[in-house]
């Protein structure tokens, strides 16, 4: 099949996924509402064309959390990326490193921090969860920062996990989920060869090696559901701020109020996210959420968004809505479901044209000219602003 475009990528991992990993990845929480406003909310934000304005070579490198990109965006924590392709967090962090762009290893990757920090030069992202094992969060940052982690992308939206109700029908939970799962697998053979067999183990590499026995991932349901700790505050988190020497960024946030909390907590950054719509059904969107937060926090602290990105113009339109820069979630696990490496390095590439044509189009020379102003009010209708 033809790829020009991340939607294409999304449709090429339907056909070679069993279906249980496609929903999973592709599913939000309850009716998807926030999900969809996620793609639809920044559709709606109107660029605003300008021509004719000696542009010449557009720049789009970036900096991120005091570290130099290619552009700005990076890949985005993934809960079961390794599932996509034969080890695929590896595959996806050399195709970043390749990109110059950063990758963020999630908790609950397949691959285990080492694996992953092992195959690449410079020091990935490391996400962690709020979790009840304390024991286990304290490990996974020592090791992290054993094996040159700096960047520590700190998930708050979890306290408890939304009801992802795709799974439930896609074999990924519910009623004979395992022997769903091995029949999907049958028929979605090139993943049975690639993943199935030739991926192994299928652990939850980080808990694995924590607790020195093997996961899978009938146990990968069980402990998302049953590690998440709704009791946490944030006086809760200052042990980690007070481990952590390198830069700490707090994901899932959508309120100014919160923001501010973030800055009067010490955290360097913050990622404006509904958590790609697979948490709370019904929260505004990050695109909308952006300006307000952008009001109350810009130049206090790094913000990052993500949640709905599928191309190089949705990057310029959070970039306008007042972001520093952006993670990529679903675009990047369609591609490395597709192609591996090869398929994320090709989807970055897709990503930088798209952000050059836009910015070219926009009069933007270079990252510090996207604005407010890269955006026209459409008629009778207000700029996506909330507050
Ligand atoms: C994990 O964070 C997920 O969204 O599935």
């Amino acid at each position: 099949m033809i790829i020009s475009s991340a939607a294409d990528y999304r449709e090429a991992a339907r056909r070679k996924l069993p279906p249980f990993l496609f929903h999973y990845i592709d599913g939000g929480a309850y009716s998807e509402y926030t999900l969809r406003r996620n793609v639809e909310d920044l559709s709606l934000l109107a660029l605003r064309q300008r021509v004719l304005g000696h542009v010449g070579e557009v720049d789009i490198s970036a900096t991120l959390l005091g570290e130099k990109a290619s552009m700005p965006v990076a890949i985005a924590p993934v809960g079961l990326a390794g599932m996509c392709a034969r080890r695929g967090e590896v595959q996806a962090a050399r195709a970043a490193e390749k990109k110059g762009v950063p990758f963020t290893l999630s908790t609950v990757s397949v691959c285990p921090i080492e694996e992953v920090q092992g195959q690449v030069q410079k020091p990935i992202w490391f996400q962690l969860y709020v979790l009840k094992d304390r024991g286990f969060m304290r490990n996974a940052l020592e090791r992290a920062w054993a094996a040159g982690i700096r960047t520590l992308i700190f998930t708050v939206d979890m306290p408890v996990p939304g009801a992802r109700y795709r799974d439930a029908h896609s074999g990924m939970s519910g009623p004979n989920g395992p022997l769903r799962r091995v029949l999907q697998a049958m028929t979605h053979p090139a993943w049975a060869l690639d993943v199935g067999l030739l991926g192994k183990p299928h652990d939850l590499g980080n808990i694995s090696t924590y607790r020195g026995t093997p996961t899978n991932l009938a146990d990968y349901i069980g402990w998302l559901a049953t590690n998440f700790d709704p009791s946490i505050g944030w006086s809760d988190l200052q042990w980690i701020r007070d481990f952590w020497k390198g830069p700490m960024v707090i994901k899932g946030i959508l309120d100014p109020e919160d923001a501010r909390e973030a800055v009067r907590f010490g955290a360097d950054g913050l990622i404006v996210s509904n958590h790609g719509g697979r948490q709370l059904d019904g929260v505004l969107s990050s695109a909308r959420a952006l300006p307000a937060i952008a009001d109350a926090v810009k130049g206090d602290i790094s913000i990052l968004a993500d949640s709905g990105i599928r191309s190089g113009l949705d990057v310029v339109r959070m970039l306008a809505q007042g972001a520093d820069g952006v993670l990529i979630g679903r675009a990047y696990a369609y591609a490395l479901a597709t192609a591996g490496q090869a398929g994320v390095e090709n989807l970055l590439d897709i990503f930088a044209k798209e952000m050059k044509v836009a910015m070219t189009l926009t009069g933007a020379r270079n990252l510090s000219e996207i604005s407010a102003d890269s955006l026209v009010q459409e008629l009778g209708k207000p700029v996506l602003r909330e507050g």
